[in-house]
């Protein structure tokens, strides 16, 4: 509370912070920036209680595979800490041009380049191919990295609704030929588990010679054969331009990537300011993703079991009559409705030890107030009970 007694004769900008009442309601709620002190496993501990995580985008369940720490620790005796320095200048090393060659091979692209975040990367994807003039087509629900990115390159945007390729019909057929267009959307949206017309969207694009960019960092490592992306899955890989997305979920550690061909990566390794201005990615963190993209090829096991586990949440969701909002991906929200409930059925979870997100209005829609689960091929038979009776006992508190 003093955080905000403090008010007294502010400048403007302090005061704006002061007065903010998202900034507020979320510090009286406080379910958010919860520190663990501990992690096993599928486990985390806070405030002393051993608890399920039900809420992580590791997918594939790697963090603390032996492969991967021994790769990042090898990295890390080899290379230090950090690169301190752009992939333009002084930052960039073998293992980061190994990396980008193997991800774009497994992609089924030309080129790709690697950077220090997803939200880096998938942001570049726009703010560097849109320029003044363009108009950008974006879906409605796609990721924040990706709205700042188009918000960036002074594009004109339209919004169509989401998951809707009518609408953008609709939006195309009114637009001069000759202005310079991009479609932009998720492979997989996060919040809702919700898959993209893929098919549909890039024959939109072939019809109105759109540019496509798809960001799918929810998609890469959990769609596909392999896990090669929400494209592979469709079989639709030549038809998306530019495919971006993360290290941070499936392949369990930190960077992003963007992935093309050829002429089109060396176009963003000239024009991103991303990438310029910005150190690159740790060789540790490359060699970490670069081992579990291995991984997804030697080990298939892994995507099989968090298949298997997505299955066995979305029976369980079902079973107990929980909105999951047509989810079709381990992405799986609860949809609840509002802040109050919503807030109330993620504390009961979190007395029976399972640990989710709770996701409120802005950052969904209003009205679709939800609890963010994510399904793990880490999940165990032994989480799946405590899992199981944790959401019997908050549905029974709605
Ligand atoms: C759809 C999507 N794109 C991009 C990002 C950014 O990735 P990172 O967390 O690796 O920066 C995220 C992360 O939440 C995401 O969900």
């Amino acid at each position: 509370m003093a955080f905000f007694q403090t008010l007294g004769k502010a400048n403007p900008i302090v005061r704006r912070a002061l007065e903010d009442p998202i900034t507020k309601e979320r510090l009286r709620y406080a379910p958010f920036y919860l520190p663990f002190e501990k992690q096993k496993g599928s486990r985390v501990w806070l405030n002393g209680h051993e608890m399920v995580m039900l809420a992580s985008n590791e997918y594939l369940g790697l963090s603390e595979h032996p492969k991967i720490i021994e790769a990042g620790k090898k990295a890390f005796d080899q290379w230090g800490s950090s690169t301190t320095g752009a992939r333009i200048s002084n930052g960039s090393r073998a293992c980061h041009v190994e990396i980008e060659q193997k991800v774009a091979q497994f992609l089924g692209k030309e080129d790709c380049h690697v950077s220090s975040a997803g939200y880096i990367s998938c942001m570049s994807a726009l703010a560097t191919f849109a320029q003044r003039g363009d108009l950008i087509l974006a879906d409605k629900n796609i990721h924040s990295s990706l709205v700042t990115g188009m918000r960036l390159s002074d594009a004109r945007i339209e919004r169509f609704i989401h998951n809707n390729p009518g609408d953008l019909q609709e939006i195309l057929a009114t637009e001069k030929p000759e202005t310079a267009k991009i479609i932009t959307f998720d492979g997989i949206y996060s919040m809702e588990g919700h898959l993209a017309p893929v098919p549909e969207l890039v024959q939109l694009a072939k019809t109105y010679d759109c540019f496509t960019v798809m960001d799918d960092a929810h998609g890469f490592g959990v769609m596909g054969p392999q896990g090669r992306g929400t494209a592979a899955h469709y079989g639709c890989t030549d038809d998306i331009d530019i495919i971006s997305g993360s290290f941070s979920k499936a392949l369990s550690s930190i960077g992003g990537f963007v992935a093309g061909s050829k002429p089109l990566i060396e176009y963003l390794r000239t024009h991103s300011k991303q990438t310029i201005f910005s150190a690159a990615i740790t060789p540790s963190q490359a060699a970490c993703a670069s081992t579990a993209l291995d991984l997804l090829q030697s080990e298939p096991e892994h995507l099989e079991r968090l298949w298997k586990n997505t299955r066995r949440m979305k029976d369980l969701f079902n079973r107990l009559k929980l909105n999951t909002w047509g989810s079709e991906t381990p992405a799986i929200p609860v949809v609840i409705g509002n802040l109050e409930s919503a807030f109330r059925f993620w504390k009961a979870l979190l007395e029976k030890g399972v640990f989710t997100v709770l996701s409120v209005s802005p950052a969904v829609p209003p009205g679709k107030d939800l609890i963010r689960t994510a399904a793990s091929a880490r999940h165990t038979d032994e989480d799946f009970e405590i899992i199981e009776a944790a959401f019997e006992y908050a549905a029974s508190q709605l």
